[in-house]
């Protein structure tokens, strides 16, 4: 399969200007995932990709296998009510004159990848609706498309049976070599799966990135904000040009940027101090109770703490700066305990305040030394 190229695409729903200026290249191989919060064109996004295809759901499904060798899971699943599991699935096989015993083989291997193959004999309104989903995604994947394109396909199912299926769902791409776009609101989903990330933002795409990229760099604020579960902090602070150093005072002290770590294609303030925000995620916050003598050690007091079994929930003060900080395992503070936090400002992302965008990158824990 050659790339997918969206290019320039603008969208209209009556005076809603619901797609502005999309550009999207999916590369054969790519498991690209559409992200973004409920009605910011993700779905509207994949209808561009073929508009002749996606007119008739139902007409896709029938031409899609043998035809364009493009397989679709829609957000609303339909699957043919009087059809059993084995024979929806079975369908596309058939059209393709696939021979019986592949058919048998190849049917019950999508229902077991999909932990269906017990109702394999059930009509769709004798499935619950998570039961559905695993069913339209194994009707999906049985015919081995070049091209997968699944919008929002674990939605219905409990965190446990997501997680499975995230597990399946990267494994078939890793071993198929199946081009996938994904659609989900679930950054969870986004981060774990894909090779790359476009996240939109009402009807624009604002970043497209790999997981990691996604995660240590949003692009803007508003980016930052929606990737990451506990939220990243924002911690406000000044900024100004120290030659081509960017210095930036907060509630943590001072921070002086090397010129290699910032991102100047930005309007930023010249000779005057501005208002910029310091991204800080939770994890990269190393708690202590004795002064552990790192350079980057500031002063904190407990202000909560939300022990969670595999992790530890603590949130901090600094002054009057508060802030949120996870430590593996169960950890217990007292409340207002004074401790000791090692920050690490290689890792932070700074943003200019007043445009929400990244001015400085961070370094990813991967990268950084014991000292950043
Ligand atoms: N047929 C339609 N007529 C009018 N407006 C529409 C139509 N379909 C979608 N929209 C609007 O277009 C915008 C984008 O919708 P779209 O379905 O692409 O969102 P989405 O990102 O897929 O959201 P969700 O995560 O809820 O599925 C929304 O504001 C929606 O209300
Ligand atoms: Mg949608």
């Amino acid at each position: 399969m050659s790339k997918i190229q969206l290019s320039h695409i603008d969208k209209f729903y009556g005076e809603n200007h619901v797609l502005r200026d999309v550009n999207l290249t999916i590369e054969d191989g790519d498991f690209m995932t559409l992200l973004g919060p409920s009605g910011c064109g993700k779905t509207t996004t994949t209808m561009t990709i073929d508009d002749k295809m996606v007119i008739d759901a139902d007409k896709a499904f029938f031409e899609a296998p043998s035809k364009r060798g493009l397989n679709l899971v829609f957000q609303s699943y339909a699957l043919w009510p009087h059809m059993t599991v084995f024979e929806n699935v079975a369908f596309g096989l058939k059209i393709k004159k696939m021979k019986k015993e592949e058919i048998e083989e190849t049917v019950m291997r999508a229902l077991k990848t999909m932990r269906i193959e017990e109702y394999r004999g059930r009509y769709p309104n004798e499935l619950s609706g998570g039961q559905q989903q695993r069913v339209a995604i194994a009707r999906a994947i049985a015919s081995s498309p070049k091209l997968l394109l699944l919008d929002e396909p674990l939605s219905n199912l409990d965190a446990r049976l997501r997680i499975d299926m995230r597990a399946e769902l990267k494994r078939l791409h890793k071993e198929t070599g199946t081009t996938i776009i994904y659609v989900t609101h679930d950054q969870v989903e986004a981060l774990t799966m894909s090779t790359k990330i476009a996240l939109f933002k009402e009807g624009e795409i604002s970043q497209i990135d790999t997981p990691l990229g996604l995660y240590t760099n949003p692009i803007d604020l508003q980016a930052a904000d929606f990737i990451g579960n506990p939220r990243i902090n924002f911690i406000e602070a000044k900024g100004a040009f120290d030659g081509d150093a960017l210095r930036v005072k907060s509630a943590f002290g001072e921070y002086v940027f090397p010129h290699e770590t910032l991102k100047l294609d930005e309007e930023i303030p010249q000779g005057r101090e501005f208002d910029c925000v310091l991204g800080l995620r939770p994890e990269m916050v190393d708690i202590y109770t004795g002064d552990p003598h790192h350079k980057n050690t500031v002063a904190a007091q407990v202000y909560a703490n939300q022990p969670a079994g595999s992790e530890t929930l603590v949130t901090l003060t600094v002054g009057d700066t508060e802030f949120l900080a996870i430590q593996t395992g169960l950890v217990e503070y007292d409340m207002n305990q004074n401790v000791f936090v090692v920050l690490h400002p290689g890792r932070m992302n700074v943003y200019n305040k007043e445009t929400g965008r990244l001015i400085k990158y961070a370094k990813t824990k991967h990268k950084a030394g014991i000292d950043d």
